[in-house]
């Protein structure tokens, strides 16, 4: 499988996750966009393109499940996050629900604004180990307050790589009339994702991780009732255009100055590559290693997983915590000496090592990835288990 990828292949790669990989077939795919691009730039960008972006929308909004129209492409989670946190009205005093397992990038965002407005942007503690989804949810609602109105949380996890409850998550503010933002920045091509079932009103999710297009693929999903009320993030000729075309919504995000996006077009060979191979099955089979090798990494660190080692909670990554002062400076050196490449992330007080297991890793790379670890304790002072 490793032969399908770019990836160099004297790496131990177990970090598919930060950034995807793209295969040689679906990289090729953006290359012959490229060139399309450059033979005729003009009529690329201002007149087929827009007939190409629909074309790339349609298959993506039939595999997650819903309308094209409610869709719109975006460069990565982060854009699709400033888009929505400029826009949303936030009185002093309100408060965005959120969870303590969420992106820092996303916090970010979302602090920067809640602090403009007065707002407040309420991170509820979740204990780890989670015990069980109702547990979960139970927890969740604690930071649940007369003055919330907004619901944001992440369907995986990035540094504690945990599937949450989102789909119960919201039905239940749907019934407190609530609005939520679902992060699902790791869940396409990773996990089953059904828009129509999930019903959250607005949904953002990453096509160059699991769904392997090139970098800077991504879309945002938007209830039809609130496309209206968006303003682009970038002001450009989309924002009320002379010549609009049959949805505001495509008109004002879609646009956002000269640029190439050919990376958005990439879409059908990145579902046409996953129907070829399989990738249901070569997923389910992936999913299946990391339930099996994650125990070794607990051993190793004497730590437990962070919830139930289960396929409710777990897809293809996997983290645990580790006792570290310097992940970064361990990170480097597994990379440098062994040449593994896996993160090792801060998350508020605490630090996670995560690992992916994709299409073409084998389990004893995590073997690997443990004896090195072994030698590591045994030379230096980086870490303790
Ligand atoms: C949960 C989560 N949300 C958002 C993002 C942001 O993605 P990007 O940097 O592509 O905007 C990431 C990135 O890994 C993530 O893991």
């Amino acid at each position: 499988m490793k032969n399908l990828f770019l990836i160099d292949k004297e790496l131990t790669f177990l970090n598919f996750g930060s950034f995807g990989a793209c295969p040689q077939e679906i990289f090729d795919d953006y290359i012959n966009w490229q060139r399309l691009l450059e033979k005729e730039p003009v009529q690329f960008i201002t007149v087929d393109g827009y007939d190409y972006l629909k074309k790339s929308k349609e298959p993506l909004a039939t595999y997650i499940n819903c309308n094209a129209e409610d869709l719109i492409f975006v460069p990565n989670p982060t854009h699709a996050f400033n888009i929505l946190a400029k826009n949303i009205v936030l009185q002093p005093g309100d408060e965005i629900l959120t969870t303590t397992l969420e992106y820092g990038a996303m916090d970010k965002t979302w602090e920067y604004y809640c602090e403009k407005a007065g707002a407040k942007y309420v991170r509820q503690p979740i204990s780890l180990p989670i015990q069980s989804k109702e547990d979960f949810i139970h927890e969740f609602w604690k930071g649940y307050s007369n003055k919330t109105k907004y619901i944001f949380i992440s369907q995986i996890t990035s540094s504690t790589a945990l599937i949450l409850p989102v789909k119960e998550i919201c039905a239940q503010a749907k019934k407190r009339g609530l609005i939520t933002i679902v992060d699902g920045a790791h869940v396409p091509g990773h996990i089953g994702l059904n828009l129509s079932e999930l019903q959250a009103d607005f949904y953002t999710g990453a096509c160059h991780k699991w769904m392997m297009t090139p970098k800077g693929c991504s879309f945002l999903y938007v209830r039809k009732e609130f496309q209206e009320s968006l303003d682009p993030l970038i002001i450009s000729w989309g924002f009320k255009s002379i010549a609009p075309s049959s949805s505001r919504f495509f008109d004002y995000h879609q646009f956002n100055g000269t640029r190439d996006f050919s990376a958005y077009l990439t879409v059908p060979k990145a579902l046409e590559f996953m129907k070829k191979y399989d990738w249901d099955s070569v997923s389910t089979n992936c999913k299946n290693h990391v339930l099996e090798c994650a125990p070794k990494l607990f051993d190793f660190f004497k730590t437990t997983p962070l919830a139930p080692l289960n396929n409710e909670f777990y897809g293809q990554i996997c983290s645990a915590k580790i006792q570290t002062t310097e992940p970064e400076k361990l990170q480097r050196l597994l990379y440098e000496k062994y040449r593994i490449e896996i993160p090792i992330m801060r998350h508020r007080n605490d630090c996670y090592i995560r690992f992916s297991f994709q299409a073409f890793n084998e389990a004893s790379e995590i073997d690997y990835l443990i004896q090195s670890l072994f030698h590591i304790k045994k030379e230096t002072t980086l870490f303790s288990v």
